[in-house]
């Protein structure tokens, strides 16, 4: 199986057809069950329905009738809010009996909440819903829904029924919208390269999401989560935090499917933490497209360290304390260049002049680092 186009967006794989056979079937026997020994009507609602209930109704060994409703709410990949019956079913078809409306699938509940109303104004006997797809992060009704046959996040499909524009529901099995990525990238260099100023930028600007662990530490040891009390033990110890604690901090914030791309600062520092990284990573089918590398030459660092101690009053404001940080800088942290250079993902900025000048710079290399294919 590989990715498709309809129109002008890219879909690719996602649930299988063993998977939706089994889910189909599933709902055949759980809808027999409840039906016991009367007769269902089932509302088929078009178009999207029209392989899940003709798939349904193969496996359903019981007495049934089916009706066709038809209604329309999206425009392209999202609901629009208004449901619009296009065809409508008669009341003495419906009323008194046991009645099963057939989905393909449930997203804002906009669709189900008018046909749900609308249905029971034709008084049957029992209203039940059966859809085969639902997105519990995008459902905002308080409609029970009666039988389910996959949960699926909030992400666009299409395929078995479903349609993209209309395109796309003879697909036999179903297929999501492309992620669309920005990019992962470390932001490297020594202590007053200015990583966390540009890092800032750049996040607001290309809206990616911003892995500080200094501030990542902070943010939980605050809200005292359970990896913030463990990480505040080291601390308090004058230790580092353990890989481990930090490695679970990140996996937290680059699990959420909403996250367009990452910004790391201040961590690898290691080889051994570059190497903790690309296995979470693609643990997660991400990869770290780059490590740009930000270039100031030593006595500016120290002159601008020098400078910031003033200012904020860290600890870390004499000359030796910053010499010494550096020389950690070029022991420890430096080798993860080469680690990312053996990759081919290394890129240098210079990292002289105004905040706006290395700005525009690190903007100008980002946009012609090469994402590599993420499937
Ligand atoms: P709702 O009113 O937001 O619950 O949307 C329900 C209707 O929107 C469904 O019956 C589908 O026609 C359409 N829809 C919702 N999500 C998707 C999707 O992921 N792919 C294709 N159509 C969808
Ligand atoms: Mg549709």
């Amino acid at each position: 199986m590989k990715r498709i186009q309809l129109h002008d967006k890219i879909f690719e794989p996602y649930i299988d057809k063993n998977t939706i056979a089994q889910a189909v079937s599933n709902l055949a026997k759980k809808i027999e069950e409840y039906a016991g020994s009367d007769s269902i009507v089932f509302i088929v609602v078009l178009k999207g329905s029209f392989i899940f209930a003709a798939d349904l109704a193969k496996q359903y060994t019981k007495e049934a009738v089916f009706e066709f409703y038809r209604l329309k709410s999206y425009e392209g990949t999202y609901s629009s809010g208004n449901v619009n019956i296009l065809v409508d079913i008669e009341a003495d078809l419906i009323k008194g009996k046991r009645v099963v409306v057939l989905e393909d699938i449930v997203d804002t509940g906009n669709t189900l909440e008018k046909i749900m109303s609308e249905l029971a104004k034709k008084q049957p006997a029992d209203l039940k819903i059966a859809t085969l797809f639902y997105k519990p992060n995008a459902y905002k009704k308080d409609i029970p829904l009666d039988f389910i046959g996959i949960e699926i996040p909030n992400v666009f499909i299409v395929g078995y029924g479903l349609d993209y524009d209309e395109l796309g529901r003879n697909l036999p099995e179903i297929y999501r919208l492309k992620k669309e990525k920005m990019i992962d990238f470390i932001l490297f260099g020594p202590p007053g390269a200015g990583k966390g100023t540009q890092a800032k930028i750049i996040k607001d600007k290309l809206g990616l999401t911003y892995i500080a662990t200094g501030d990542m530490f902070r943010n939980h040891i605050k809200n005292e989560t359970p990896l913030g009390i463990k990480a505040k033990e080291f601390i308090q110890r004058g230790d580092l935090v353990p890989d481990e604690i930090t490695i679970d901090m990140i996996k937290e914030i680059i699990s959420d499917p909403e996250v367009k791309g990452l910004i790391f600062d201040g961590f690898p520092r290691t080889v051994k933490q570059a190497e903790f990284l690309d296995k979470l990573m693609s643990e997660k089918d991400l990869i770290i497209d780059a490590l740009i590398a930000l270039d100031v030459p030593e006595e500016l660092l120290v002159n601008r360290l020098l400078e910031r101690g003033k200012t904020s009053g860290r600890s870390d404001d004499n000359e030796e304390t910053i010499k010494y940080r550096l020389q950690q800088y070029h022991t420890k942290t430096e080798p993860v260049k080469e680690y990312y250079q053996n990759q081919g993902k290394y890129y240098e900025v210079d990292g002289v002049g105004s905040i706006e000048e290395v700005n525009q710079r690190l903007l100008d290399v980002i946009s012609k680092i090469k994402l590599r294919d993420r499937t």
